[in-house]
């Protein structure tokens, strides 16, 4: 966001710069596979294990990425080589793998999972986990993610029904955890009753269908929003007049649709979205450090911030005094870091969404800016004269190389619902390549 003036506009004390912004409106479509979702599997030790390696393929065959921890009685039942071979990752199985926890390889994985999965899981694993107990690779990596997590219960019907297992599971469930099963039917011991492991195909279907995994389950974004201020003293900054509500509405809209959501927020007056994690930043800098910090686990990044281009070459470390004999004030202001260009520029990148905010030759600007930044799209809205800022309403115009699209005026709410579901559609459409 570039100031309206060098030296902004002096209001109450404060040097704010501004602006304000243009309309949008469309249909809302989002695949029902899980393209590039991140599934860590992780298989506790029982007979139904076995099931788990066709369950790797079904997950493979709906567009997940799998990688697969076997607890130690898991490898009792089936073999590292069977899930190494079906997911075309390395199979992890101990916490004290030398190689791999050279370099806090749980910590690594526990990160990259956009989605946890533990089917079978037995009753042991359902009390570890209902306990908080860390006492393997597969518990402690429950402990360690923040991806949203879904057992398939596998167990004798006895010990299903038992209240021990029953108290673990209401445990866990209040959680968050999903239980996926078990179903009725025949089993391994010779008896009948409820604890079968769903059906590989059940599970596939039951991720993409339920709703902490909605259509953009196991997929992380990153969001900024809001301003930034530049401070120019203890008491005086250069801002803008972003409110922040468009980057919210998004990070809601992701959230809702079933995302990881990561939001790096700017100084506003703003509820956190439930079930998003904010990181509050005030300058353009924090914002940087913020957003790179997180960009690595992301797969998409929308930067909806009012990100200032400039801030005073040096913040005065005392209120500025006005001199006599003096009837202004000169800053000097040195240009911030581009962030959206920087996160574009990297490989690999996530899916790289920038925001243009123009007074005038919208469409023109907006284009210079997907292609100078080279962006996956851009939403260019006109601001300034009663437009964009600090309202609930906005329009965009979309644009993405060989594409364009004008979404209508309406509230952010339903403006960003749409852009999350153009979003999810052109990124399927990147992954499935
Ligand atoms: O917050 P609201 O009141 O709801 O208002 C919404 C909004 C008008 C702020 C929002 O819709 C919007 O347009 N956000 C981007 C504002 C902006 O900074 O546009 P720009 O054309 O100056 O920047 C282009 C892109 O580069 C933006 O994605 C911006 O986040 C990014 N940028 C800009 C400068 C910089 N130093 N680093 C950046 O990353």
């Amino acid at each position: 966001m570039r100031p309206a003036a060098a030296t902004g506009e002096r209001r109450g004390g404060r040097i704010s710069v501004s602006y304000r912004p243009f309309r949008v409106c469309v249909v809302s479509y989002m695949s029902q596979i899980l393209p590039g979702v991140r599934v860590l599997l992780g298989v506790s030790g029982g007979i139904a294990a076995y099931k788990a390696a066709e369950l790797v393929r079904r997950l493979r065959d709906a567009g997940a990425e799998v990688r697969v921890v076997l607890s130690a009685n898991a490898a009792r039942f089936v073999t590292a080589l069977t899930f190494q071979a079906l997911s075309g990752n390395p199979v992890r199985s101990s916490l004290w793998d030398e190689a791999a926890e050279g370099a806090m390889g749980h910590i690594e994985l526990a990160r990259w999972a956009g989605q946890v999965l533990i089917a079978p899981a037995s009753a042991d694993l359902l009390a570890r986990l209902a306990h908080g107990r860390a006492d393997d690779l597969l518990t402690t990596l429950c402990l360690a993610t923040t991806a949203p997590v879904a057992v398939a219960p596998a167990m004798n019907h006895q010990m299903w029904a038992h209240p021990a297992t029953q108290a673990n599971v209401a445990c866990l469930r209040a959680r968050g955890v999903r239980v996926l099963g078990p179903a009725e039917g025949s089993q391994a011991c010779g008896e009948s009753g409820s604890g079968r492991m769903l059906e590989a195909a059940e599970l596939v279907a039951a991720l993409a269908a339920t709703g902490s995994v909605g259509e953009l389950a196991g997929q992380r974004w990153l969001v900024s929003a809001g301003p930034t201020y530049e401070d120019i003293d203890p008491v005086r900054f250069i801002g803008n007049r972003s409110s922040g509500r468009m980057g919210f509405a998004i990070a809601a809209a992701a959230r809702a649709a079933g995302a990881q959501v990561t939001l790096v927020a700017g100084p506003v007056a703003l509820a956190t979205p439930p079930g998003t994690t904010r990181i509050d930043v005030r300058s353009a800098q924090q914002m940087r450090e913020a957003v790179l910090a997180q960009v690595d686990h992301s797969d998409v990044f929308v930067s909806a911030a009012a990100v200032g281009d400039f801030r005073p070459a040096a913040a005065a470390p005392h209120k500025f005094k006005k001199a006599d004999g003096h009837s202004g004030l000169e800053l000097s202001l040195v240009q911030n870091p581009d962030i959206l260009a920087e996160v574009a520029a990297r490989s690999p990148r996530p899916f790289v969404v920038g925001f243009a905010a123009e007074t005038e030759q919208v469409e023109a600007h907006a284009q210079a800016k997907l292609a100078r930044k080279r962006l996956d799209l851009i939403a260019a809205n006109e601001v300034g004269h009663e437009l964009g800022f600090e309202r609930d309403d906005n329009a965009l115009l979309l644009l993405w190389p060989g594409g364009r699209e004008a979404l209508a005026r309406t509230d952010k709410t339903t403006l960003a619902q749409d852009l999350v579901a153009r979003i999810a559609r052109l990124r399927a459409r990147q992954v499935a390549g």
